[in-house]
């Protein structure tokens, strides 16, 4: 079983106590949403490979360390995800970002893909999937599937980082992509009734993107 891990930095507790208020606007929401991203992203590129070179400081030669390994790639799953995006990309301003268009429908809480579109070469790049909910686990499962089973991206190389995680989206997660990491900014109660996360945010792309 690959990673599963609950930031508790304050720092990203502090924020998402914003974000969850029913009171914050769109601005601050998007905003703070996108300083959760960076922050994750500190975390999520830590086990990212380094290698020696050697270089020359004004006073010496010196031998020290660069990223090598695979080149990245950020994928939101849409519309949501695209919230955390900019953030992630202020500290590794050079991944491609690829893009998965899902939403769940409301009656049946599955979810339904309308878009993809990734880097020619997205087998060959570390992926971290991002999306700020995890709710069923529905729409990061159909994610993962797609990338896997129809783009052949091995999950070793996949990473899936969101802000509110529910127990049961975690579980479904896990039994359907065991090899994938998980990371996550809080591990809320449970889902209510509707398929919400409690206590939650409410719905993350109306709130990032205004749209109710
Ligand atoms: C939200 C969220 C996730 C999904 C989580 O997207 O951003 O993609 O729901 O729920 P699940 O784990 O039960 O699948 P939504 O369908 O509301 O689409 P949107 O991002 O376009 O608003
Ligand atoms: N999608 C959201 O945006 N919020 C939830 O609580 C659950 C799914």
């Amino acid at each position: 079983m690959a990673k599963m891990v609950i930031m508790d930095h304050p720092l990203i507790q502090h924020k998402l106590t914003i974000i969850r208020d029913k009171n914050t606007n769109t601005k601050i929401f998007r905003e703070v949403t996108n300083e959760i991203g960076m922050l994750m992203a500190y975390e999520i590129t830590r086990d990212l490979p380094l290698e020696d070179v050697v270089i020359e400081t004004p006073l010496v030669k010196c031998t020290q360390k660069r990223l090598s390994g695979k080149k990245l790639a950020i994928i939101p799953i849409l519309r949501a995800g695209l919230g955390m995006v900019d953030g992630i990309l202020d500290l590794v301003p050079a991944a491609r970002v690829g893009h998965i268009g899902m939403y769940r429908d409301h009656d049946t809480l599955e979810p339904v893909e309308y878009f993809a579109k990734f880097p020619q070469d997205i087998k060959e790049r570390r992926l971290f999937v991002v999306d700020p909910m995890l709710a069923t686990g529905g729409s990061a499962i159909c994610a993962l599937d797609l990338l896997t089973q129809k783009y052949g991206v091995d999950p070793n190389n996949i990473t899936f980082a969101c802000l509110v995680a529910a127990p049961e989206g975690i579980k479904a997660l896990q039994a359907a992509h065991p090899d994938v990491d998980i990371y996550a900014a809080a591990l809320d109660e449970r889902l209510n009734e509707n398929g919400y996360i409690l206590p939650g945010l409410g719905d993350a792309g109306d709130r990032i993107f205004g749209t109710k």
